[in-house]
């Protein structure tokens, strides 16, 4: 490998050459040695927002994972094209709900409420049966599937504001991959938990029965993200035990217990902001990726930031964005050579930015 002040180099000079043809985006997981280089930080919101507000730039050049530049992509200008420095940084949440599984759950889900899944008309009250909101981090086939079939894609920063639009046109949500983000939310909105039965795709009736679904209000998919799954509600306990003044931020991506455990819960940005707002001398334990808990803590000195979970654990996908595939791509760019280009069909494209652009109107 080259060394890092050599790809830095590469990098800004790469820059340099391309001018505004080029936006990078970074998101708040990616390393240190990437986020230097981006003209734009933030969570999956901001930076799906970030895609719209640049038409002038031809490339947009996404650091962090493929559901986030497949958003941008379709959110862009059709001209415009979204590079992914390393085509293999995926998500393994957004695996989790695959089109086929989806489907199949669909159909059997439509049954039990006497609905066609095709075209699952309102009813008298003017209300769909169930309407499908998918987070952010799912495939753009699964935004196409919400937007075909009356739903809408949320983030960690908006979910309870979709969840509200999603409640005023059904009488029930089927919310994937996330099951964590799902619960959370809706619990957050009163909604009774043997009101959300989790949905097993390898189960019959996705392991519940007909009873339980007729009550349901929210059908949580039974997806998870592997770095907030590991955060415990006895970590918590444990700083609590050490330092009663000590406070306590984590992703709503984390397992209901550990939320529920915490200060306060929010997005990547909300965690920025948290801290922001603590005054000097605060200590306060995250319950985030530990890239972002890292940067954090280098930026606000005066206070003490530390990650809840003592194995340091990176997103694996986050950190697929090596610096040398960010000068590789855009060294190519200069030499007039478009690599890992993430480019998602036309015929996927339009349904899915109808799920993004319910999205993007739905307000608080
Ligand atoms: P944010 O929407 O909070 O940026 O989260 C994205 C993500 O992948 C968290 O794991
Ligand atoms: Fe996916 Fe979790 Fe990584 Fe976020 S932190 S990109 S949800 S695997």
């Amino acid at each position: 490998l080259m060394p890092e002040p050599e790809l830095q180099e590469r990098i800004l000079a790469a820059k340099a050459t391309l001018g505004e043809e080029l936006v990078i985006l970074g998101h708040f997981y990616q390393r240190d040695e990437v986020i230097a280089h981006a003209d734009f930080v933030g969570d999956s919101f901001q930076l799906a927002n970030a895609a719209l507000s640049k038409p002038e730039a031809k490339t947009i050049v996404f650091c962090g994972v493929h559901f986030m530049a497949e958003t941008a992509d379709i959110l862009s200008a059709p001209e415009q094209a979204v590079i992914l420095p390393n085509l293999a940084a995926g998500c393994s949440m957004a695996d989790m709900a695959d089109e086929s599984s989806v489907e199949t759950a669909w159909e059997e889900i439509c049954e039990t409420y006497g609905v066609d899944p095709e075209n699952t008309l309102p009813d008298a009250e003017g209300k769909l049966s169930i309407l499908p909101v998918t987070y952010m981090n799912s495939s753009a086939a699964l935004k196409a599937f919400c937007g075909r079939h009356g739903g809408i894609v949320c983030t960690s920063s908006n979910a309870s504001t979709v969840l509200e639009w999603a409640f005023e046109r059904a009488h029930r949500v089927l919310f994937f991959p996330d099951q964590h983000l799902g619960r959370n939310t809706a619990k957050a909105m009163g909604v009774p938990l043997e009101q959300m039965p989790l949905w097993n795709p390898r189960k019959a009736l996705g392991g519940n029965t007909a009873e339980q679904l007729r009550e349901a209000k929210v059908l949580l998919w039974h997806g998870f993200c592997s770095v907030h799954r590991r955060f415990t509600v006895d970590q918590i306990s444990q700083a609590r035990a050490a330092d009663p003044g000590v406070k306590i931020i984590v992703h709503p991506e984390c397992p209901m217990p550990v939320v529920d455990a915490a200060d306060a819960a929010g997005s990547t940005d909300a965690i920025q902001k948290f801290i922001a707002a603590c005054a000097p001398g605060d200590r306060i334990g995250v319950g985030t990726e530990i890239n972002m808990v890292n940067r954090l803590a280098a930026q606000f000195p005066d206070r003490t930031i530390f990650c809840l979970d003592p194995v340091i654990c990176p997103c694996s996908t986050m950190y697929r964005i090596h610096p040398g595939y960010l000068a590789w791509v855009l060294e190519e760019l200069v030499a007039g050579e478009v690599h890992n280009q993430v480019s998602v069909e036309p015929e996927v494209s339009v349904h899915a930015k109808v799920a993004l652009d319910r999205m993007l109107a739905a307000k608080p």
